[in-house]
C-alpha cells in the first residue's frame, strides 16, 4: 500500500512548527477523515456541516476543510469570522457559518465574503444590518435560540423580540434569516432529561419564528452526539465536529449506534534518549515518581509546550515497539519520560505512538487518564508540532 505524504509545517497563519518532523509530528490521515464523513453522511441521512474551528480540532483547518468538501460536506462551520475568512481565502466558496465574535468586530468582511453569521441578540442583529449596508449585500443570518445550554443564543424570553426585529430587517433586504439553530448541553449522555427539554424549546422557538414570517433554509440543532443518536434532532442539517475526526463524543456512543469511526490523528515521536536508572532514583521535576526497581527510561521529545497535558504525568501511556508503557514523573515543557521496563532493549530513535487509532492508546484513553475529554486532547496539540497529512492508501 503506497501513501502520499504531504508535509505541512505551518498550520496557522504566521506561525510555524518548531520541531523537526522526523523527531515528532501529528500525522493526520485525511483518507480516514473522508471515510468518517462518508459514514456519518450515510448514518444521519441529512446534509452535514463539518465543524473546522480551532484548526479543525487541532488537525489543521485548511486541509480538513478541503477534504470535507471533497467528501461531500454541504456546509463548513467555524467559530470565528477570522477562521471563516481564512477558509474563504483558501478558495472555499460553499456554505460556511461562523458564530462567535465581539461587539466591535468587523462583520463587513464576512458578509462581503458570503459567510453566514450567527446572531444571538438584538445588538448583533444591528451589527449585521450595519455591515450589510456598508458592503451593499444581504447578510445571511442564523438566529440562535438558547434552548438550555445557557451559553450563546437568545433566551426564550427575548426570542419573540429577536424574531420581530429580524423580520423587520428582512423586509428591508438588509438580512435574510438563513438559519435558526441551537446547541445541546448533554447530548453525549443519551437519555439525559435536558435533551428532551431542549428539543421542546427548539420546536417552540421555530413556531414563534414562523409566526413572524421567518422561513429559514436550515434549522439545525444537533452536534455529533445528537446527530448520531437522535434522528428527530437532525432537522435540515447536523453540525459534526468530534465524530468527523474519528473520536467518540462519549466512549462507545457512535459504535453502539452502529457508526464506526476512525481516529484521524496519530501523535508520534522518536525516542530522544534512553537511560538506565536505579531503584530509588527520582524522575523529572519534583521527583513525583521514584523508581521501585532498576529500570530503563525513554525520553519523548514532546511536552506541555506542545499540548501534552501535565495531568498525563504518572497516568497516561504510550506505545513503543508494540508495548504499552507508562509515563513516569512530571510532563515538562518539551519532553516527558516513559518507563520502558527493566532490561528493555529500546534504542534512541525508536518510534513512540503517543496516541492514535490503535493498537495502543487512543486520544480517548488519554482523556480518561488525564480527567478530560477527547476533544481537548487533540485540539490542544500546538503549532510547534508539525502536521504530516496523509492521503490515499486504503
Ligand atoms: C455551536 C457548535 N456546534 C457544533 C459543535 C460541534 O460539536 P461536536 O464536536 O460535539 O460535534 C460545536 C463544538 O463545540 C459548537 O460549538
Amino acid at each position: 500500500m503506497t501513501r502520499e505524504l504531504i508535509m505541512d509545517e505551518s498550520i496557522m497563519d504566521g506561525l510555524t512548527s518548531g520541531i523537526d518532523p522526523d523527531t515528532a509530528s501529528a500525522d493526520v490521515d485525511l483518507a480516514a477523515f473522508a471515510r468518517n464523513l462518508h459514514r456519518i453522511r450515510d448514518h444521519v441521512g441529512v446534509p452535514i456541516m463539518v465543524v473546522v474551528k480551532a484548526e479543525a480540532y487541532g488537525h489543521g483547518m485548511i486541509n480538513c476543510a478541503r477534504v470535507a468538501r471533497e467528501a461531500g460536506a454541504e456546509w463548513l462551520g467555524a467559530a470565528t469570522p477570522t477562521e471563516a475568512l481564512r477558509v474563504r481565502a483558501a478558495g472555499d466558496q460553499g456554505p460556511l457559518l461562523c458564530w462567535l465574535y465581539g461587539p466591535d468586530e468587523d462583520l463587513e468582511a464576512p458578509v462581503a465574503a458570503d459567510i453566514d453569521v450567527a446572531a444571538h441578540h438584538a445588538d448583533q442583529l444591528s451589527q449585521l444590518v450595519a455591515a450589510a449596508g456598508a458592503v451593499q449585500r444581504t447578510a445571511r443570518v442564523h438566529l440562535k435560540i438558547d434552548t438550555g445550554l445557557s451559553r450563546n443564543g437568545a433566551s426564550y424570553a427575548d426570542w419573540e423580540t429577536l424574531c420581530a426585529l429580524a423580520a423587520e430587517a428582512e423586509e428591508t433586504g438588509a438580512i435574510r434569516v438563513a438559519g435558526i439553530w441551537s446547541h445541546f448541553a448533554s447530548a453525549d449522555e443519551p437519555g439525559d432529561p435536558s435533551i428532551a427539554r431542549q428539543q421542546k424549546v427548539f420546536a417552540d422557538a421555530l413556531a414563534v419564528a414562523e409566526r413572524h414570517g421567518l422561513r429559514p433554509d436550515v434549522r439545525h440543532l444537533a452536534n455529533s452526539a445528537a446527530a448520531i443518536t437522535l434522528p428527530e434532532a437532525r432537522y435540515d442539517l447536523v453540525r459534526m465536529g468530534i465524530a468527523s475526526y474519528g473520536i467518540e463524543p462519549a466512549p462507545g456512543l457512535a459504535r453502539d449506534a452502529g457508526l464506526e469511526l476512525e481516529p484521524v490523528m496519530t501523535l508520534r515521536a522518536r525516542l530522544a534518549a534512553v537511560k538506565r536508572i536505579a531503584k530509588g532514583d527520582g524522575v523529572s521535576y519534583g521527583h513525583t515518581w521514584i523508581a521501585d526497581r532498576d529500570t530503563v527510561l525513554g525520553l519523548v521529545p514532546l511536552g506541555y509546550g506542545d499540548g501534552i497535558p501535565v495531568h498525563a504525568s504518572n497516568s497516561a501511556e504510550v506505545l513503543v515497539g508494540g508495548r504499552t508503557v507508562p509515563i513516569r514523573g512530571r510532563v515538562c515543557m518539551d519532553q516527558f519520560m516513559i518507563d520502558l521496563g527493566p532490561g528493555a532493549s529500546a534504542q534512541v530513535g525508536d518510534e513512540v505512538v503517543v496516541f492514535g487509532p490503535g493498537p495502543g492508546p487512543t486520544a480517548q484513553d488519554w482523556a480518561l487518564a488525564c480527567g478530560t475529554i477527547g476533544y481537548e486532547i487533540v485540539t490542544r496539540i500546538g503549532v510547534r508540532v508539525p502536521r504530516n497529512y496523509r492521503r490515499g492508501g486504503a
